[in-house]
């Protein structure tokens, strides 16, 4: 049985808390907030002990495991502290994207888990479902032929306009970790971002991408329209085929390139996913599977590598934009 805590108890660490509670290799044995009454209410909601600093939870708790759940400036700023606080006492953390809105902030995280051996995971949520496994096993199996292209489009939302950058940092993740999950890693990028009037955050992004392996890629990113009209959509294509993967997990097609019959995959009403909060559900039942059964530390799913090379990815777009070129993006 690990024993884990849950470090910052806002809307986030409450999705996180109850799927600890749900599962049978986890004991939630403590909860940490530096606010307060924000401890208080959920160790009383959980029945687990509050504790109001990370320095006096790991002081007097024996744990195995955390989630990072805390938020901050383009909701990565709070990360970095908890998170090398735990790190370095040798617990095995997942933390909240983005990793860090800091770079070099990220890139400490991820060279302080490696440096302690410990498992680093980000909860990159969006790929834990049936269907995108679905869709990558198609690719693995080849009917798709050689990977050739990647359009992604993620789009809510947020009138949030605490900074420029706050769109490309706290949303993104998700996205380019969905193209990467297809198509590895990226080495170049080239951006345009514009602000809806009145905005101060560059609430609309076009980037284009070049994968490593040679596939051409884009991503539409944006925080002006409506999530319940369409949250995201990725289609790949390769030489023998494409697959269209739309909203996350609702419906997956595969059009085969010789033929006329598709392949569609439904999210069915009877045994389906029950709803967005279900990807943090398999997310996090899928980081106790693996911390529990000891894999090899570059075999986490959704790492701490793969949240810095998302990151990455992100910042070589900013820098894209304000240098007006191609700019390549660093080894995570
Ligand atoms: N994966 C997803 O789909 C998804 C969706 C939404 C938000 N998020 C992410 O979840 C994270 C949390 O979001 P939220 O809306 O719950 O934020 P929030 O601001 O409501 O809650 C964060 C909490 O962390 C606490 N905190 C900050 N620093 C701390 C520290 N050093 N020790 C203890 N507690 C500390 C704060 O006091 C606060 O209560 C963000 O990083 C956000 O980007 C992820």
């Amino acid at each position: 049985m690990l024993k884990v805590a849950v470090i910052g108890l806002g809307n986030i660490g409450n999705t996180h808390a109850p799927i600890y509670m749900a599962n049978e290799k986890t004991q939630l044995v403590a909860v940490c907030d530096i606010i307060k009454e924000r401890a208080d209410k959920a160790a009383a909601r959980y029945g687990v002990k509050a504790y109001y600093s990370v320095a006096d939870l790991l002081q007097n708790e024996e744990l195995d495991a955390v989630s990072v759940t805390s938020a901050g400036v383009e909701n990565g700023g709070d990360h970095y502290e908890p998170t090398m606080q735990c790190l370095e006492a040798g617990l095995n953390v997942l933390g909240e994207k983005p990793i860090s809105n800091n770079i070099e902030n990220a890139r400490a995280m991820v060279r302080k888990a490696d440096e302690k051996g410990v498992y680093y995971g980000i909860n990159l949520n969006h790929r834990f479902v049936p269907p995108a496994a679905k869709a990558k096993q198609w690719v693995d199996d080849g009917k798709l032929g050689d990977l050739l292209l990647i359009n992604m489009t993620m789009w809510i939302g947020n009138p949030n306009n605490s900074s420029p950058w706050f769109h490309a940092r706290a949303l993104h993740p998700h996205s380019v970790d969905v193209m990467r999950y297809y198509c590895g890693n990226v080495g170049r990028v080239m951006a345009f971002f514009n602000k809806a009037p009145g905005r101060d955050c560059y609430s609309n992004m076009q980037v284009s991408m070049e994968f490593e392996n040679g596939v051409v890629g884009h991503l539409t990113g944006s925080y002006d329209t409506n999530p319940r009209h369409n949250l995201e959509r990725c289609e790949v294509m390769g030489t023998e085929g494409r697959f269209v993967l739309d909203n996350c997990y609702e419906e997956l097609t595969l059009y085969p390139r010789r033929s006329d019959e598709l392949t569609v995959v439904r999210n069915s009403i009877m045994g389906g996913l029950s709803g967005f909060n279900a990807t943090f559900t398999n997310r996090i039942n899928r980081w106790i599977e693996q911390v529990d059964a000891g894999v090899p530390r570059n075999e986490i799913d959704a790492s701490g590598h793969d949240g810095l090379a998302v990151q990455e990815v992100i910042e070589a777009a900013i820098r894209s934009f304000e240098t007006g070129r191609a700019e390549e993006v660093p080894i995570a």
